[in-house]
């Protein structure tokens, strides 16, 4: 056994290992901005041919506050070069923003290669980059700017349009205030009576938790409603029972992207708290209120990513990938591929569902472990079952080492 102190591991159905384990003594390591993907004096002598995709609320942090062994996992990682990338459903800021506030509060150098966040993929749709999106969710204006430095050139939120037009949503008057400094005036205005030089929506991206639900629900609902994604018009096709939908979405109005699914997640308070996926909950059950819903054959028709989703697994497989190349620059042999990533989770229902219908196109096996810092609380049964379940990330680094028999 390469870590000390296994025969302290307790076994259940999938096996939980006990906590308070000491890590085996690290090599030195020196740091620089990129700092560790820096080549250090001595290349890597062998390469690890697994690596870690950790989730952060819950597994490193709570909120504002780093876990307590968060630290000593991913510094042991970066000793002994081991491959890792942070991959959350959180985000409503930039990378770098994000990524310098964690290096912060974990003591650990990170990097944006590393980094991947709930709407980080958003940054390859150059198709809307230059039409107008409407942006939902995030503190302020934050995620404008966020769509902003990803390229794209006419973002508008539902705090603009709230603050050219109040009436659109009675219900914030108390609100203005808190929006006016961070609103922008609207591309076009909001006149139905020339659809031609009115705001057109061409896309709706909900990059994170929306603060206001009541606001962006409604403007969401009259965006879809609309004809093309004209606001203030109401198509024409809405609730034909001839069309497919009965009409709705069915007139060229913009898709809808919701960037996390997570219903609950883990943060300060010590049980889970709604999250983006609550708010997509309360907009579906206002549409159909609307539209009649499913007993009417109609659905919210909209593109859900984030974990556990695929094409968030491939945006981050790609990413491990090309870091663990530059992780490893300097390796006299071929690093070849990877065997194994292990995905570190505290919520069944995204990140171990996540790695369990992955099929890597490159065979690497994505191995899921459940933490009981976050979302799981021990005891019950995870909806979906990971491969193995630990008290929290040192424990997942710890128990993933030994299985793959890498000492130190
Ligand atoms: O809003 C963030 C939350 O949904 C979960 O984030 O890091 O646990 O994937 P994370
Ligand atoms: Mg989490």
């Amino acid at each position: 056994m390469p870590i000390s102190g296994l025969s302290r591991l307790v076994s259940t159905s999938r096996g939980v290992l006990s906590r308070h384990r000491a890590l085996p003594p690290c090599t030195s390591y020196r740091t620089s901005h990129r700092r560790f993907l820096q080549p250090v004096a001595t290349p890597p002598t062998r390469t690890p041919e697994f690596a870690f995709a950790f989730d952060i609320d819950g597994v490193l942090v709570r909120s504002s506050d780093a876990l307590p062994r968060a630290h000593k996992a991913l510094s042991y990682l970066q000793t002994n070069r081991i491959p890792f990338i942070l991959l959350t459903n959180g985000g409503g800021k930039h990378e770098s923003e994000r990524v310098e506030e964690l290096s912060r509060k974990l003591s650990v150098p990170l990097d944006t290669s590393m980094f991947v966040q709930s709407h980080t993929p958003f940054a390859d749709m150059d198709e809307y980059k230059n039409k107008t999106v409407l942006v939902v969710g995030g503190d302020g204006d934050k995620c404008r700017r966020v769509a902003e430095s990803y390229g794209f050139k006419n973002v508008v939120t539902p705090g603009d349009i709230f603050t050219a037009y109040p009436d659109v949503w009675p219900f914030s008057r108390q609100w203005v205030e808190y929006y006016k400094p961070f609103s922008r005036p609207l591309p076009k205005p909001i006149d139905p009576s020339s659809p031609d030089t009115s705001l057109k929506i061409d896309a709706i991206f909900v990059y994170n938790d929306p603060r206001d639900w009541g606001l962006d629900t409604q403007i969401i609902k009259d965006v879809l409603l609309s004809h093309q994604g004209i606001l203030g018009t109401l198509s024409e096709s809405n609730g034909k029972s001839a069309l497919r939908n009965k009409g709705y979405q069915q007139d060229g109005q913009p898709p809808l992207y919701f960037s996390n699914p997570d219903l609950l997640w883990a943060a300060k308070y010590h049980l889970p708290r709604l999250g983006q996926g609550g708010f997509r909950e309360a907009l579906e059950g206002v549409w159909a209120a609307v539209t009649g819903g499913k007993d009417n054959g109609v659905e919210l028709k909209k593109i859900v990513m984030g974990k556990p989703h695929r094409p968030t697994y491939q945006f981050a497989e790609k990413r491990l990938i090309s870091h663990r190349r530059d992780l490893l620059a300097g390796y006299e042999g071929d690093v070849g591929n990877l065997k194994r990533v292990y995905m570190v989770g505290d919520n069944p229902e995204s990140d171990i569902l996540g790695a369990n219908s992955y099929e890597s196109p490159h065979g690497t096996d994505w191995a899921s472990i459940l933490v009981q810092t976050g979302v799981y609380t021990a005891g019950s049964v995870p909806a979906h079952e990971p491969r193995m379940v630990v008290g929290d990330v040192l424990d997942a680094v710890q128990w993933a080492a030994a299985e793959e028999g890498w000492r130190t």
